[in-house]
């Protein structure tokens, strides 16, 4: 039994992915006989209603100065986050003279570059010194440190309370969600809004999209999960909002408890999970049988296409494609290689099943029958830039919500 990180219950898990290596661990060759694994199972808690890794690795082993996700690779995310920065300045930071804003997971800037200008104040506070480099060349305020309770207290005895706490695929990453919140309700001004994003729950279940549990997801939230966990420090969830990045995300947005009207959007949201399931642990185990047809499916079409002689090549070694590979046992047998945009994952391997990585030119004027697109969440942008490869009669091989072929 494990001990849920929200409300202490004991919970047994509900799938058991088999040992997973670091998902953005590119690596050399050289480097295959020491990589680092861990059992990765995913439980749900029916008490609080939280689902979550059973382990994680450390903090340290996956965020460092070698991370290799840099958020500027989507043009997309870019317009997306400058929705959200707009969004937080209109309805809720108007009253407010010089409001200070405060991101976690900050990366390269992609969002704190839209509160770089007067009358806002900023500061990103991410842990992996590489990417946060990239936003202070920018000019950007970035301190390289983890945030916590400890980190909160700091940024106020340095720059005084934050009037907006934002935090864009983050938080779902850090299995300490309590001194997280600790650390808000130490750093935010009375009224002050904490709006953050992530992967939804309600979508993976929907989606079956199980790729979104890999070690940095430790948990998959839902309204219903979230409002358990901040309760406990005395906020309440104000308004919600779905999202379609990355495959389906939800906004929450919360402020200290009575300090804000509550949209009526939230009691409709949560009304919706209640219908989709999301707090039965049938759902669950319905869900694990779904993940295994994915797996079983895939892995059957590939080799049906490498008995036909076909070529396969990955698109885009994302962070999500780690559980596919590694949870299906595909490899180098089945798949050429991933093409990627990267540098830093260029020249490398993928993380356990060591499929090579290679530039997206390597693709130009040497397309193979079938892409297998693992970003299928920039599907929209992907499509647009290799009209090319369908023109040439390729077919892209998709799976989520199933495996199919789209011609
Ligand atoms: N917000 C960006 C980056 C998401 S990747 C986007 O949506 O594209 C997650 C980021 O969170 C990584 O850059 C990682 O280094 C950072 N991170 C992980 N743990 C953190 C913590 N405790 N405090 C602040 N940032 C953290
Ligand atoms: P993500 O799904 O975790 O956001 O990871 C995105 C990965 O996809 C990143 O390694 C860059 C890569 N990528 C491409 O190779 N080509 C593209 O057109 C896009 C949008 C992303
Ligand atoms: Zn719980």
């Amino acid at each position: 039994m494990a001990k849920c990180r929200i409300c202490q219950s004991k919970y047994q898990p509900f799938i058991d992915f088999g040992p997973m290596p670091i998902s953005n661990n590119f690596l050399a060759e050289k480097d295959f006989a020491n990589e680092y694994f861990f059992p990765m199972k995913a439980g749900f808690c029916s008490s609080c209603s939280m689902v979550q890794l059973l382990e994680q690795p450390a903090a340290d082993v996956m965020f460092h100065d070698n991370y290799t996700f840099f958020s500027g690779t989507s043009r997309l995310m870019a317009e997306h986050f400058k929705h959200f920065a707009d969004d937080i300045k209109l309805n809720y930071l108007t009253d407010k003279q010089s409001p200070f804003v405060v991101e976690i997971g900050s990366n390269d800037g992609i969002m704190l570059q839209n509160f770089a200008e007067a009358p806002y104040r900023h500061l990103g506070v991410e842990p992996s010194a590489n990417v946060a480099r990239v936003a202070q060349d920018k000019g950007l305020n970035s301190i390289v440190r983890f945030f916590n309770l400890e980190t909160a207290k700091d940024i106020v005895a340095a720059h005084g309370q934050a009037d907006a706490f934002l935090a864009a695929n983050c938080m779902c990453h850090i299995p300490t969600l309590h001194d997280i919140i600790e650390g808000i309700a130490h750093l935010m001004s009375p009224g002050g809004v904490v709006a953050f994003e992530d992967p939804y729950l309600g979508e993976v279940i929907r989606n079956t999209s199980f790729d979104q549990l890999y070690d940095e997801h430790v948990f998959l939230f839902s309204l219903h999960s979230i409002s358990a966990a901040f309760a406990q420090h005395g906020f309440e969830l104000i308004d919600a909002k779905p999202l379609e990045t990355h495959g389906g995300s939800m906004r929450y947005y919360l402020s200290q408890k009575g300090m804000r009207p509550v949209s009526s959007r939230v009691k409709q949201l949560l009304q919706d999970e209640v219908d989709l399931g999301l707090l039965i642990p049938g759902t669950y185990d319905k869900f694990r049988l779904g993940c295994e047809q994915i797996r079983d499916d895939l892995k059957y079409l590939l080799i049906k296409l490498k008995r036909e002689g076909k070529r396969v090549v990955g698109y885009a070694a994302t962070s999500k494609s780690t559980t596919l590979l590694n949870y299906a046992g595909i490899g180098p047998e089945l798949i050429e290689y991933i093409s990627d945009t990267t540098p830093l994952k260029q020249g490398k391997f993928s993380p356990g099943m060591h499929i090579p990585v290679l530039p997206a030119e390597t693709l130009q004027g040497n397309y193979p029958e079938y892409l297998l697109l693992f970003a299928y969440n920039h599907q929209k942008e992907i499509f647009a830039k290799e009209a090319q490869f369908a023109k040439n009669d390729g077919k892209w091989i998709m799976f989520v919500p199933n495996v199919h072929v789209v011609e």
